[in-house]
């Protein structure tokens, strides 16, 4: 089973829609996939045709499996954990736990291995304790950004929370890569792109996420797009990238960081890296 979290601290850059898009175009190649929702916001939840639920706060604080959590989603192939509004609050629940990062990455080593081939976390706009749970529980990241003037400076924050937490606390956690996202026809999005290219090369993949009406228009519906949009043009993006990271070779961890997967403060939470 792979693991990969879609992060950025930016909003709106499309993590949601490429979770969403990479879990479906996942299935439709045959992969089984279950989509973790922690954004306490549950858009994916909601696209995918479920109701948030209290339980994921509580795989959080290390009090409920995973499994217990999982329900079918309106997409084939795609399960899903829903979303928990009480996540916004985990910081003050797991205030004074020593091990509060390291909940989920229990709970997500509980999980029956051959149950599925893909684990993906769609995860909020924050770097909170939250986002960094999440990246030390997977093994893979992909840093949506946006072909926008903007784009990058998102970017740059996510890569090195995900440098302190391999360095900090998850020696396995492999260097991050990049999908382009919202790519249109115009001079910036042309630009934006080429620079992102230039600068991260091969940790860029191939295929970007087309920015099209009928994405926004799916999200609006409260639908997956590539659902909502079946057969046609995004559908087949989402599954040309999904190729892309059905084919990847995992990249090596991030540098060479101290070996310490588990913090030794004692009567305190364990420090969120900050940026
Ligand atoms: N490729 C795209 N084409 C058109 N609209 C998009 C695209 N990606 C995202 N959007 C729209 O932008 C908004 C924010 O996207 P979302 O995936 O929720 O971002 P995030 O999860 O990073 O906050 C949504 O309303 C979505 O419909
Ligand atoms: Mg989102």
């Amino acid at each position: 089973m792979r693991s990969i979290a879609i992060a950025c601290e930016k909003g709106g850059v499309g993590k949601t829609t490429i979770a969403v898009g990479l879990a479906c175009g996942l299935a439709d190649r045959g992969s089984r996939v279950l989509l973790v929702d922690t954004d306490h916001q549950a858009a994916a939840t909601r696209w995918l045709g479920r109701e948030h639920l209290p339980g994921l706060t509580r795989a959080f604080s290390g009090q409920l499996p995973l499994e217990r959590l999982i329900q079918p989603s309106c997409a084939r192939g795609v399960s899903l954990v829903p979303a928990s509004t009480s996540l916004v609050t985990l910081e003050r629940t797991l205030d004074g736990d020593p091990h509060a990062l390291f909940h989920l990455r229990d709970a997500v080593d509980e999980l029956d291995r051959d149950a599925f081939d893909y684990l993906i976390f769609d995860t909020p706009p924050s770097l909170g304790i939250v986002v960094n749970s999440v990246l030390c529980a997977v093994q893979e990241v992909i840093v949506p950004v946006e072909a926008r003037p903007m784009g990058l400076a998102g970017l740059r924050r996510i890569l090195a929370t995900a440098g302190r937490i391999q360095r900090r606390y998850h020696p396995g956690l492999s260097e991050p890569r990049i999908v382009i996202s919202r790519a249109n026809h115009t001079a910036v999005s042309k630009t934006v792109e080429a620079q992102v290219r230039k600068q991260y090369g091969a940790r860029v993949f191939p295929t970007a996420i087309a920015e099209r009406i009928a994405v926004a228009r799916a999200s609006g519906m409260n639908r997956p797009a590539s659902v909502h949009d079946a057969g046609g043009p995004v559908a087949r993006n989402f599954q040309q990238f999904a190729a892309e990271v059905d084919r990847i070779e995992v990249l090596p961890p991030i540098g060479r960081g101290a070996k310490r997967p588990r913090p030794t403060v004692r009567g305190a939470t364990a420090p969120t890296p900050q940026p």
